[in-house]
């Protein structure tokens, strides 16, 4: 099996491609599958994570820059592949409150290029999308996003996921694509960009400052690990069917709050040694997955629910990995303190 993944250097992709390679997360990966990497290499991509595959798995792994606007480039790939998995995308919605137009491109009119592509050379595509294409949900509720769930995305970057959402279903519909969605919950776990909130306030801390919380710190986030995401992904890519949508989440709902308090606690701080900033414009205020579908249909089941565990690991990560993220960190401050975060 050839896989083109597109994305595959950064957050989410990039785990999946390590893990893949080395038959993690999931018990029916090929053992022969092999992986091209399409990736523009953005400020969010971790190259180095992708060379270190590459020099593992010299026959298995290859990555090439480039983007996925790029029609001419994106149709040869396609071409030689056996089928897409797609997670290149803007994905910050901060960042898609003060340049909407990146995302629209990247986003809505990568993804069609894409699509394109995989109807003329018939291959099986899987789109990686958000549950944030559902808008959000009332604060201390117990309702749950399902497939069912109308679509509603608050920000420029949940309209674009959402725009690419509805595109895939079209190619379905109208051309007989064989293509499947996921949409998941928030993932954390390594190799996590540091401008979103696990990482921020790990590197805070990491770098003597005080995490910030927008806002009251009251919104809800349903927390996945990385490794149960890509466990996922495969199951719908080896048993989903064509034309269906699934969501992915891990019962891992916790406030912000919590979130930052837990942080403080593992890192050896006062739970309560934080400063509030002014809220995200449209700021979601809660998320939450009913993943049985996914798990009664194709048997998936997160493993990894202790979020407690799974931010501890997360910490001794960006610990061992400065060089990694310590320019990106400069760069990312300087943006957001710009934007009054
Ligand atoms: P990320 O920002 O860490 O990585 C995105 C990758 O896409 C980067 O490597 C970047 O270089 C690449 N990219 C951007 N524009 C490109 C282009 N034009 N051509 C080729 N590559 C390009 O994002 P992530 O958090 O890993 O998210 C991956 C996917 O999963 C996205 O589609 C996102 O919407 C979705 N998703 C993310 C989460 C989450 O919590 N992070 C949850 C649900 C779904
Ligand atoms: O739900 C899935 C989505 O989760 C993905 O589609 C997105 O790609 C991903 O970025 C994530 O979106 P969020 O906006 O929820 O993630 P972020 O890490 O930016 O923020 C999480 C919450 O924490 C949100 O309520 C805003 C808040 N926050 C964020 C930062 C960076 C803070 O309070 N302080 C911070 O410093």
């Amino acid at each position: 099996m050839h896989l083109l993944v597109t994305g595959g250097a950064g957050f989410i992709g990039s785990n999946f491609v390590s893990q893949t390679l080395r038959s993690k997360v999931h018990p029916d990966i090929p053992s022969d599958v092999r992986i091209t990497v399409l990736d523009a290499l953005t400020y969010a991509s971790g190259r180095a994570f992708i060379e270190a595959d590459i020099q593992a798995f010299p026959d298995r792994c290859r990555l090439i820059q480039g983007s996925i606007l790029d029609r001419d480039l994106v149709f040869a790939l396609v071409n030689e592949c056996d089928a897409v998995v797609h997670f290149a995308a803007e994905s910050h919605n901060d960042n898609s409150l003060h340049d909407p137009t990146l995302f629209v491109e990247t986003n809505v009119n990568g993804t069609l290029t894409l699509l394109e592509a995989a109807r003329e050379y018939d291959k099986r595509f899987h789109h990686v999308s958000t549950d944030e294409v559902y808008g959000d949900l009332p604060l201390n509720d117990r309702g749950k996003f399902n497939e069912a769930s109308p679509y509603r995305p608050s920000s420029p970057y949940s309209a674009s996921k959402a725009g690419a959402d509805h595109l895939v279903n079209a190619w379905v519909r109208s051309f007989g694509l064989n293509a499947t969605i996921s949409n998941c919950s928030n993932n954390y776990g390594p190799r996590q960009h540091v401008e979103k909130l696990v990482p921020r306030t790990i590197t805070e801390r990491l770098q003597g400052r005080r995490p910030r919380v927008y806002g009251t710190g009251a919104n809800v986030r349903d927390w996945i690990h990385v490794d149960d995401h890509n466990s996922g992904i495969w199951d719908v890519l080896l048993r989903g069917r064509s034309g269906q949508t699934y969501l992915i989440g891990a019962n891992g709902e916790a406030s912000n709050l919590e979130v930052v308090r837990t942080i403080n606690e593992l890192m050896g701080y006062p739970a309560d040694d934080f400063e509030f900033v002014k809220d995200r414009p449209g700021h979601d205020l809660r998320y939450a997955i009913d993943a049985s579908k996914i798990e009664g249909e194709l048997g998936w089941r997160p493993r990894r629910t202790n979020f407690r565990e799974g931010l501890a690991e997360t910490i001794e990560w960006y610990k061992e990995n400065r060089a990694w993220w310590e320019s990106e960190k400069t760069a990312t401050e300087a943006r957001l303190s710009k934007w009054g975060y």
